[in-house]
């Protein structure tokens, strides 16, 4: 049995990285947009301030929220950017924030690198492009509209951009860099047989679906030095007819493992099938860490250190996947969203559970979209940026309206602003 001090001696054991680096334990933030930057989308001092907060609390691994590699492709009005060394300073203080002295180490600090591709919300007003022109599911038409299919030159032209990025990351002082290849972003939706319907060297096969994405890591590894980490977030599966599937997945971990990926979280879903946060009808949604048959497949493949996010809540699961090999890292959002300090109470020993919960307006068809919780979480990120306390039990219904005013406020004035 799985007792609280057990449970924190093996979280808190350091792990080694391919490329020679040692994460001080095996609690890793996921990446959690924190949409805290400028509506020219530069970085701000509220970052540094809220990395401070998850620094302390002791995990080891801190994944940014997605940072934009092109100020015309955004999720969300406050976006950081970054295309050039314009924003040094700021971005100097957001690393140095995310890597305090710990037990096991120093703790580390990755940006995770972004393109939306057609997942860019029609409120804000910009352009939107993919490797083919496949349009939303009919509920989601009202939020996004068709994109454009992209030229084999734009295509080489985003791949130097996520290597600029990070090579900038790199010079800012961050410890890596990780691609954001899940979520129905535009490297998912490379990988995609449903959104991905080229019939040029980047579509078709599978090995020409994955061309984008392992361009994008030989571009990275390019662009910076051996000692700086590069890891990728994919989807298990996107649970999409015609999809990404899981045994796609299982091939796309094992050649990114074989090209020396330093580390691969294992995530899954998109906006039209919201598995990230648990909102599915899919049973592995039902109970902890949901994509955990996945790393078990992976870990059979793959020589990378595997790291898994989506539904931890208590200490006795997360230490008995690592304890089992299947997982070396395990990955929080919410939970550090409304309990920075859950990681530093469990390697203390205490037998903590993350007290997140369905977060719920009661207008079911609310409820069932992604982005619902998305902006609830998001409030307590700010919350945190400003020095304030998170507040757990906020009404749902409230928040979302709040997110909605602000996000359509912030939008029209960034519109403005753009001319
Ligand atoms: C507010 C919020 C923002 C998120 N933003 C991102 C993001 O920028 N990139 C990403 O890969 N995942 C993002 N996610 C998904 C989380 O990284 C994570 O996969 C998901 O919340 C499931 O983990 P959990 O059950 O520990 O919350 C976000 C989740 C939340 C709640």
């Amino acid at each position: 049995m799985t007792t609280a001090t057990s449970a924190a001696k093996t979280l808190s054991q350091p792990l080694s990285l391919p490329n020679g680096s040692v994460l001080p334990n095996r609690f890793a933030k996921s990446a959690m947009s924190e949409a805290l930057g400028t509506l020219d989308n530069h970085a701000t001092e509220r970052l540094p301030q809220l990395y401070k907060r998850w620094a302390e609390g002791e995990t080891g691994l801190l994944i940014t929220g997605n940072v934009m590699v092109d100020r015309n492709a955004l999720g969300e009005p406050g976006n950081v950017v970054i295309e050039n060394e314009d924003d040094l300073p700021m971005l100097q203080r957001w690393a140095k924030a995310g890597q305090p002295a710990l037990a096991g180490g120093q703790g580390h600090i990755w940006v995770q690198l972004n393109h939306p591709g057609k997942q860019i919300p029609k409120f804000l007003g910009l352009k939107t492009v993919a490797p083919s022109a496949v349009p939303f599911e009919k509920a989601l038409q009202s939020t996004f509209t068709t994109p454009r299919a992209l030229t084999a030159a734009e295509i080489e032209t985003i791949i130097e951009r996520f290597a600029r990025a990070a090579a900038v990351c790199e010079k800012a002082g961050f410890d890596g860099v990780q691609i954001h290849g899940a979520h129905g972003y535009l490297v998912s939706q490379f990988l995609s047989p449903h959104h991905n319907v080229r019939d040029d060297e980047w579509g078709g096969s599978l090995e020409n679906r994955m061309r984008f994405v392992v361009r994008i890591y030989e571009a990275i590894r390019a662009a910076t030095t051996p000692g700086f980490a590069v890891g990728i977030k994919i989807n298990s599966a996107d649970f999409q007819r015609g999809g990404f599937t899981n045994d796609d997945a299982l091939e796309v971990c094992a050649k990114l493992s074989d090209l020396g990926m330093d580390l691969i979280e294992i995530s899954g879903g998109t906006y039209e099938k919201p598995a990230m946060t648990g909102v599915t009808k899919d049973s592995t949604a039902k109970r902890e860490a949901y994509f955990l048959d996945f790393a078990h497949q992976a870990r059979e493949r793959i020589s990378a250190p595997l790291m898994l996010t989506g539904g931890f809540r208590t200490a006795e699961i997360m230490a008995e996947v690592v304890e089992s090999g299947a997982v070396d890292l395990v990955g929080l959002g919410r939970s550090l969203a409304i309990e920075p300090d859950l990681p530093k109470r469990i390697l203390a020993g205490e037998n903590a559970a993350s007290q997140v919960k369905p977060i719920r307006t009661g207008i079911g068809m609310i409820d069932r979209m992604g982005m619902m919780e998305t902006a609830w979480y998001t409030r307590q990120l700010a919350r945190m940026a400003d020095g304030k306390e998170p507040v757990i039990d906020e009404n749902g219904l409230k928040s979302l309206l709040g997110t909605v005013a602000s996000t359509v406020f912030r939008s029209q004035k960034m519109r403005r602003m753009r001319g």
